[in-house]
Order: structure tokens, then sequence, then C-alpha cells
């Protein structure tokens, strides 16, 4: 049997948690405001997950609902991803938490670590897979709860995140849907740029490191945005160019969404004007993984992407981590 040789996005999801924290809440307990964090990053408020919604449980949610749209059933998926750095647990992996709460047979589930990238590092692979013919549906799913590894009294990290879960079924088709070009890249040099230190195996979980507040995210702000600006531009520009195509054919640009600022910078960039962004991070601040899967979600459930249409997914994160992806949406 000859591979397919497209991998079709046919059913899409999104989960994020019931609690809503505004800025205005933030600015009663830190030191900032509503006007500094909008014009600042233009996130107007986030999602916070509570002790019973973990990564699993808003992966499976997203996960359940891009299958119910596919209608898909969960005997037919062969394989599931779930692209997080804030695992349930170190091991197993969530995706095998997740193939069993969705009841998937015998799946094979692993989880992608690439921080705020790993959904486009995660719609290579699992396109790959398909187009080997390993896979013939492949479920992937970004999912992060990084107000965990948050320090609420920080305010130069807390008012930029928040928790969800996106997902997307890939199936195996002849119709020219899905992935055309994409790219992934990393510059492991940059990794003191953003992390959380404790609990690995280079310096494992010990009082000490938590009384000095190193299970917390710390990060170069200034350093993570220049680098994510040339990052997604230059690897949009990659994606675009290897699939035979100019910037002009894309529709709909889904970018990372960390910071409104690092958005239009790329936009300049690129010469691409920002009507042809979406941009919903006024919403849900920076969902690391789950950015990219949750605007596309609601790009599509708006109409702002057709089938037929080219967009281009394009991320930056922590490692440091990047790519992009250009596909044939429907
Ligand atoms: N409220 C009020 N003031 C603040 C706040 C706040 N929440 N946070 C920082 N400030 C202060 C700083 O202390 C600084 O004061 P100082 O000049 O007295 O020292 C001042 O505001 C300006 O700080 P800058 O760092 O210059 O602010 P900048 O305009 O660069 O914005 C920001 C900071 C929002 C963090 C920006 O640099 C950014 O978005 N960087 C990218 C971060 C990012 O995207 N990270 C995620 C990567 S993706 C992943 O892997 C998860």
């Amino acid at each position: 049997m000859s591979s397919p040789p497209y991998a079709a996005i046919t059913g899409w999801g999104m989960a994020v948690p019931r609690r809503v924290v505004t800025n205005a809440e933030l600015a009663q307990r830190i030191d900032t405001s509503d006007e500094w964090i909008r014009t600042r990053t233009g996130i107007a408020q986030r999602h916070v997950a509570d002790p019973d919604e973990f990564t699993s449980v808003l992966a499976t949610r997203a996960g359940r609902e891009a299958l119910e749209r596919a209608g898909v059933a969960p005997e037919s998926v062969d394989t599931v991803i779930v692209a997080t750095c804030t695992p349930d647990r170190t091991f197993p992996a969530t995706a095998c938490t997740v193939q069993a709460n969705l009841g998937i047979p015998r799946a094979g589930a692993f989880d992608i670590a690439a921080a705020c990238s790993g959904f486009v590092y995660g719609l290579s692979v699992a396109t790959a897979l398909v187009k080997s013919g390993m896979s013939r549906s492949v479920l992937l799913i970004a999912a992060d709860i990084f107000t965990h590894f948050i320090d609420w009294n920080d305010r130069n990290t807390c008012v930029l995140f928040g928790d969800g879960a996106g997902a997307v079924l890939l199936q195996a088709t002849d119709q020219p849907r899905g992935l055309l070009a994409s790219n992934i890249g990393s510059w492991g040099e940059g990794e003191t740029l953003m992390a959380v230190d404790a609990g690995g195996t280079r310096q494992p979980a010990s009082a000490e490191l938590l009384e000095a507040g190193r299970q917390y995210v710390y990060m170069n702000g200034r350093e993570i945005f220049r680098h994510a600006v040339r990052g997604m531009a230059e690897s949009s520009e990659r994606a675009v160019a290897d699939a035979g195509l100019t910037l002009d054919d894309v529709a709909l640009v889904v970018p990372h969404q960390a910071n409104v600022r690092i958005i239009e910078a790329v936009a300049r960039r690129l010469g691409v004007p920002m009507e042809r962004f979406f941009v919903n991070l006024d919403r849900y601040g920076n969902t690391s993984a789950a950015s990219v899967p949750i605007a596309l979600y609601e790009a599509a459930q708006q109409g702002r992407v057709k089938a037929g249409d080219l967009v281009l997914l394009t991320a930056f994160g922590g490692g440091l981590t990047w790519g992009s992806a250009l596909l044939r949406w429907g």
C-alpha cells in the first residue's frame, strides 16, 4: 500500500479553565496596573486552572471535541501526541493518560516538550507519521498549565501567562490539504533565558530549592522578545518559500500569542498587515503550547479561515525553540 500524500486537519477542539483572572484582580495583589499590562502586552485577562483542572483534564476535553467535530470514533485513532512542558507528572507521558481518558485502544502515545513551539513541532511530527504510512489518524493536543509554575508575587512573569489546551485531528487523505511545508529549529545556548530549574535531574527537588523559589519560571523578557521576533519571522519566510509560495498567498497568519507587540514586530518584518494576523491573547494571555491551536480554533469558528485557505502558523518558546507551518485548511 502506498503512503497517502497528505494529512488533513479534520477536527479541532479547545478547553480553558473555568476561572478568569483579570488585570484589575492582579493589580489588587501586586504592584502593577491594567494599563501597564494592556499597553506592554495586549493582555486583559487569562484563565487560571483550579487544582482539579490539571493538564490531562484540559487536554482530554480539547481532544474529545476534536474527535466529535471530525465525527471520528476513538477506535480509529492510531497515535496520540500531547505537546506540553507542564505534564501531569514526570512520567508516564500525559498522552498516555489522555489515551485512556478518551478510550482510544492501543494507540501509540507520547509527549513532545518544546515549550510554546510544541504545537508546531507536533504538527510536523504528526504529519510525518501520516505521510510515512505509520499512522492514518493522529490526535495532536497541546496543553499547558503554566500558572502552577508562576510566582504570583513576580510581576515580571505572573501577568503574562494563562492555561489552556487546543487539539486537532489529522487524517490521511489524497486531497492536497494539511501541511504543505514546515520547519522547526532550536538554539540550546539560550536555555538560560527562560526556564524552570527545580525538579529535574540537574537540580532535583529539595527543600532548599523550594525555599529559593526555583520551582518557578524565570525569564529574560527583553532578550526573549528580540529572539522571538527574529525566530518567527525567519522561519515563517522559510516555510512559505519552501512551499514555492509568497506571503501574499497566505490568507491568515496564526502566531504564538505571547505579546501583541511581538506579533506587531513580526508583521512589520514580514511586511504583512496586522489584519491578516489572528490575535486573541487579550482574553487568554500566553497559554504556551496551547496558544496556536486555541487561536486556530477561534479563527476557524469565526470564519476567518475557510476551506482551501492557506494558513501560516508560527511559534517561539523556551529552549529556545521555534517553528512555522504552512497549511491548506479544510
Ligand atoms: N507591571 C508594572 N511594571 C512592570 C511589570 C508589571 N507587570 N513587569 C515589569 N515591569 C517593569 C519592570 O520592572 C521595568 O521597570 P524598571 O525599568 O524600573 O526596571 C519596566 O516595567 C520595563 O520593563 P521592560 O522589561 O523594559 O518591559 P518590556 O517593555 O520589555 O515588557 C515583557 C516586558 C512584557 C516581559 C516583554 O519583554 C515580553 O513580552 N517579552 C517576551 C516574553 C515572552 O514572550 N515570554 C514567553 C516566551 S514563550 C514560552 O516559551 C512560554
